[in-house]
């Protein structure tokens, strides 16, 4: 359907050398769009531009610490060079320490706090100047569902998650006026390397199984659908909102 099609458009998306943010990156792809991989490790880089590029889509990588606001300005400039401009903008590189409330170190706090969360707005404000000179754009921020009910995930990163949910009704409120759109998508238990472990620990995984409607963690590509929707035409009248994909496991009440 041509509300879905991504031809032609330049998207952007952190944390996309594994995980979540590397099947949305090939999700988009085949969806049309043109993508900038950015991450720290070259080699998954590397990995993600080859599997764009066999689908006959452009793809260029760029090694960034989404922590650091040059890095990140730097990338910008760099894409936009390469491309002359970005329509989307995928807030998703992430990470997570679990640990009690009560040993949280200051170093910690800072490290999920950045990586989670400034790098959101930091992304945001460098692309989101060129979005609004361009009169259009659409960033989607990854969130979590422990950005809104509480999760034993360690307090840092759902402070970050609920951070994100926050900013980005305050981003999409202010952008508006500029046909920019700023959606976030929350997911709820993905197995990718940041979770793979935790799940492995069956007496865990029963418990999270028992608490989601679906019976059964997503699969990662059932991120792209959501994530085409909200990068597209298909979802011209809708910003500031979060969409939970979730397994219904946010709705569940006991
Ligand atoms: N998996 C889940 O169940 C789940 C559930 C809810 C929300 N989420 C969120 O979804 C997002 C992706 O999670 P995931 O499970 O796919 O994690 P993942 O497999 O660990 O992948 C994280 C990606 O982010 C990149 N990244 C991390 N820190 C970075 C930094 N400082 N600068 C640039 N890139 C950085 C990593 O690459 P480098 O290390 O090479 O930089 C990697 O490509 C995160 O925001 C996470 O909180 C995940």
């Amino acid at each position: 359907m041509d509300l879905f099609n991504l031809e032609g458009k330049v998207a952007v998306i952190t944390g996309s050398g594994k995980g979540i943010g590397k099947a949305i990156a090939l999700g988009l792809a085949d969806a049309g769009a043109d993508v900038v991989v950015v991450a720290r490790t070259q080699s998954d880089i590397d990995q993600t531009v080859l599997e764009i590029e066999q689908k006959g889509r452009k793809a260029i990588g760029i090694s960034t610490d989404v922590k650091k606001k040059e890095e990140i300005e730097r990338m910008v400039e760099q894409t936009l060079h390469t491309f002359g401009k970005i329509d989307i903008l995928i807030n998703n590189a992430g990470m997570n320490i679990r640990t009690p409330a009560l040993e949280v170190s200051e170093e910690e706090w800072e490290l999920i706090i950045q990586t989670n969360m400034k790098s959101v707005f930091l992304a945001s404000q460098a692309v989101g100047k060129h979005m609004v000179e361009q009169k259009h754009g659409s960033i989607i921020n990854i969130s979590s569902v422990a950005g809104h009910v509480a999760l034993r995930t360690g307090v840092a990163y759902a402070a970050t998650k609920a951070g994100i949910i926050q900013m980005t009704k305050t981003l999409a409120l202010e952008w508006g006026k500029y046909n920019v759109r700023v959606n976030a998508i929350a997911p709820w238990y993905f197995k990718t390397p940041l979770t793979e472990k935790l799940l492995t620990n069956k007496e865990y995984y029963d418990e999270v199984i028992s608490r989601t409607p679906l019976r059964r963690v997503g699969d990662v590509k059932e991120l792209v659908g959501p994530a085409v929707f909200l990068a597209s035409d298909a979802s011209s009248y809708v910003t500031g909102h979060t969409i939970f994909v979730d397994g219904g496991m946010s709705i569940y009440g006991f």
